[in-house]
């Protein structure tokens, strides 16, 4: 009983676990049950800023100009402020008035990207045996993801839907290529772009789900990164300014400023975009656009990564500043006071040539020149000279990606020193398979909500068959207190059906019932099952079925890929640098 039960939980990590993710119910205005723990709400900060409140509005970049004219404009520089753009960037790429074609390396396809009049397309068309073309289809580009700097993707609108395009160009190479993941399954213009990703991507994204790629209109209402992301919504400030009400006491309330913050609240707010990898779950009742910077993260938001063991080495460092960070002897031995905005002003990027004095000098708020205990004629011999973080903050590649780097944030003394014995002891005894990376500082931690740590262990046990368990036991936990969440309800069915057992088989029924007036869309129910099914046949009859007709039905805009969607792929995809 047991291990046909784990078989079970197997099948289900392969092949169905996806469909929770896709539908997670969490846009806002879905029936949620109410957050499960209230304690984050009532954490004392020092300062509580006024935008933080619910209910103030945003008024985008353009209301701060006005006032902030030069902080603007140090800020488009960023290439934060370029996260996002529109197609008209792609005039800076020479060449685009004839075609760059790339052939899929397994299948017969071609993809092309290419200028006509003032817009930019891509398309993908496949040749017969006298190379005529037998389809093309033929999308425009609507708009670019990515500054740049390691490069950058294309998405396209198809009707109230945004996907990725087929091609991403890599400045490393200066080259197109097929975008991250395309090169193992041809995707062609049907990978939705959903909720985690264009959060961390653009201004203020309006997708009418967290999953399934579907947007209001218009999709952004912002489109790049822009000062409300950090600051929060500012029309209270706005409002006040312009009218110079007085202040308070020296702090304007009205407006978040990190650096007035506790250091762990303004680290939240990088965190929100720069710290991914193994799990990033929802709360119950959260979107990604409830985040408010000056409020706990771990209110909208709980990011896991899988706990560093002895001997095996560390994670990718894909997306990973924060965790490295607070490995390092300065985060440690200062108590904490290392943060994001020590070294980095978000309205200012230093350009290349900038950058070993730029960092130096914020090494030194807290170190001298004497804290080196390489003689500084050492130091200065070295090209560039004296660059405190060039030695101590090791470049390295990134796995699979070999011209590209990224930095160590773990700021060590010598190359190849160990971790310091922290690393081992980051889980708690509730979860001692996980690091809740922003969890709350305090002296009783707030538990997980259970549907949260579902919604973790479902992104987990596709990384790793470990999980199952978890994942298991989380999934149970919530069926018996009668969870009405859809993705928990699908599951329990999926779980159910794959039993063999006539009286499973109903409850499986039931279940599915459920979850769809719960509001689980049935075309991603129905999507996933025929693929459930598929490969149960598939282990299970001599004569399976052909993996095409496991194979979701991917081309028509709003069907969901219900193959692997994991986080760690769209982290993955994440810097696009792949050799
Ligand atoms: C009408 C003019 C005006 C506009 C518009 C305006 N500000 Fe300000 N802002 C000020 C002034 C004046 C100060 C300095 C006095 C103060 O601290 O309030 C300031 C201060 C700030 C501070 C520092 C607050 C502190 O206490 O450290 C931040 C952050 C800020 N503004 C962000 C913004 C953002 C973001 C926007 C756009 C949403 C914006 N401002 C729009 C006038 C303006
Ligand atoms: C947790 C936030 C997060 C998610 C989710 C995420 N990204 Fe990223 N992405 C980043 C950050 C931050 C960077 C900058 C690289 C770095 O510093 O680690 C980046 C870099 C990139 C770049 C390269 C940009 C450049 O200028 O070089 C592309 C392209 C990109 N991501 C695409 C995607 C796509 C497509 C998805 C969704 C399928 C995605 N990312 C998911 C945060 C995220
Ligand atoms: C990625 C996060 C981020 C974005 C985006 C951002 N800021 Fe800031 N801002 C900060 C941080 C962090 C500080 C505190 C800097 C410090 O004092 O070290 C700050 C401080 C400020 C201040 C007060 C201190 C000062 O330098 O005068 C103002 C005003 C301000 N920002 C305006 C803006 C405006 C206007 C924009 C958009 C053009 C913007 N910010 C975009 C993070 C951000
Ligand atoms: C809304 C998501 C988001 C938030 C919040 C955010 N970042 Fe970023 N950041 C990005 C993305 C995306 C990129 C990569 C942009 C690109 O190249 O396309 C980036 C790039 C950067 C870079 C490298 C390029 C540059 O613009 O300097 C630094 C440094 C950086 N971020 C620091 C910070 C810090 C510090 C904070 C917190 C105060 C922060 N970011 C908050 C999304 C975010
Ligand atoms: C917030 C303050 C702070 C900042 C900023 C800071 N450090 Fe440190 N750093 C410390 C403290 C505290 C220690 C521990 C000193 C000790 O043990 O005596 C430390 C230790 C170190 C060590 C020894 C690490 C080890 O494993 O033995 C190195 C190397 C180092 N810092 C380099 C740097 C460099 C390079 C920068 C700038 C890129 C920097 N630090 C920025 C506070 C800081
Ligand atoms: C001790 C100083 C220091 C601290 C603290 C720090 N950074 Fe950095 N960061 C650097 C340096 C140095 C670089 C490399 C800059 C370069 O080479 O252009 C860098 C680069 C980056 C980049 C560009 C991509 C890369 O990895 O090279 C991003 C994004 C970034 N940091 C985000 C963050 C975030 C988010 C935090 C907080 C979790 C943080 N940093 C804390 C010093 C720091
Ligand atoms: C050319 C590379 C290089 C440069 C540049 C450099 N360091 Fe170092 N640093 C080292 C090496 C190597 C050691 C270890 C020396 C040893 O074995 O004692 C070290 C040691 C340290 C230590 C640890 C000392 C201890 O007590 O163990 C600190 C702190 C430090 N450096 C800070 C800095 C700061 C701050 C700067 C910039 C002002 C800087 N370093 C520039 C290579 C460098």
């Amino acid at each position: 009983m047991r291990s046909a039960f784990r078989q079970v939980v197997r099948s289900l990590a392969v092949f169905a676990f996806p469909l929770i993710a896709l539908s997670a119910p969490t846009a806002r205005g879905q029936k949620e049950p109410p957050p499960e723990h209230s304690a984050a709400h009532s954490t004392p900060f020092l300062v509580e800023f006024r935008n933080a409140a619910p209910g103030v509005a945003y008024v985008g970049s353009k209301a701060c100009q006005e006032c902030h004219g030069d902080i603007n404009q140090s800020f488009m520089k960023t290439d934060m402020s370029r996260a996002m753009s529109l197609p008209s960037k792609l005039k800076e790429l020479p060449g685009l008035d004839h075609p760059a074609t790339v052939k899929h390396p397994k299948a017969n396809r071609y993809y092309q990207v290419y200028r006509r009049g003032a817009d930019f397309f891509q398309s993908e068309y496949e040749l017969d045996a006298d190379g005529k073309e037998v389809f093309r289809d033929e999308q425009k580009i609507s708009y670019i993801m990515g500054s740049g700097a390691n490069g950058f993707t294309c998405l396209v609108r198809r009707g109230d839907y945004l996907f990725e395009a087929p091609l991403s160009y890599y400045s490393r190479t200066k080259e197109w290529n097929l975008s991250p993941g395309y090169e193992s399954t041809d995707l062609s213009f049907s990978r939705p772009i959903e909720g985690d990703c264009i959060f961390c991507h653009s201004g203020r994204p309006q997708p009418a789900e967290e999953r399934g790629g579907k947007f209001k209109s218009p999709p952004f209402l912002e489109l790049s990164i822009g000062c409300e992301i950090c600051h929060g919504p500012g029309a209270l400030h706005v409002k006040e300014r312009r009218r110079a009400a007085p202040l308070r006491g020296n702090i304007d309330r009205s407006i978040v400023n990190p650096s007035k913050l506790p250091g762990w609240l303004a680290d939240n707010i990088c965190m929100y975009c720069h710290q991914g990898l193994d799990a990033r779950a929802l709360m119950p009742g959260k979107g990604y656009a409830d985040f408010r910077p000056g409020t706990p993260l771990a209110d909208t938001l709980a990011i896991f990564v899988l706990p560093i063991r002895r001997g095996e080495p560390p994670g990718d460092p894909l997306l990973q500043h924060f965790v490295p960070k607070t490995l390092s002897q300065c985060y440690v031995k200062s108590g904490g006071r290392l943060l994001c905005i020590t070294c980095h002003d978000p309205h200012q990027q230093p350009t290349a040539r900038e950058v070993p004095a730029y960092y130096r000098n914020k090494c030194l708020t807290c170190h001298t020149e004497k804290s080196c205990t390489l003689p500084l004629r050492a130091r200065l011999a070295k090209t560039p000279p004296n660059d405190c973080a060039g030695c101590h903050m090791a470049k390295q590649s990134v796995q699979q990606i070999s011209h590209s780097s990224l930095t160590d944030h773990r700021i060590v003394a010598r190359a190849g020193e160990p971790l310091p014995e922290i690393a081992y002891h980051m889980t708690t005894p509730e979860f001692p398979d996980l690091v809740y990376i922003d969890a709350i500082p305090q002296a009783a931690p707030a538990p997980i909500p259970p549907l949260t740590v579902f919604r973790a262990y479902s992104q987990l046990v596709q990384l790793n068959s470990e999980y199952a368990a978890g994942f298991d036991s989380a999934l149970d936990s919530l069926a018996k207190a009668g969870s009405d969440d859809p993705a928990v309800l699908t599951v329990m069915g999926l779980k159910l059906m794959s039993a063999d057992v006539p009286r499973a088989q109903a409850t499986a029924a039931e279940y599915f019932a459920r979850a769809l007036a719960a509001g689980s869309p049935i075309r991603r129910i129905s999507n996933c099952l025929r693929r459930f099914r598929c490969s149960l046949a598939r282990r299970r009859t001599p004569s399976p079925p052909s993996s095409a007709a496991c194979k979701p039905i991917l081309t028509r805009p709003g069907s969901t890929v219900c193959s692997r969607r994991c986080t760690l792929l769209s982290t993955r995809m994440t810097t696009h640098l792949r050799r």
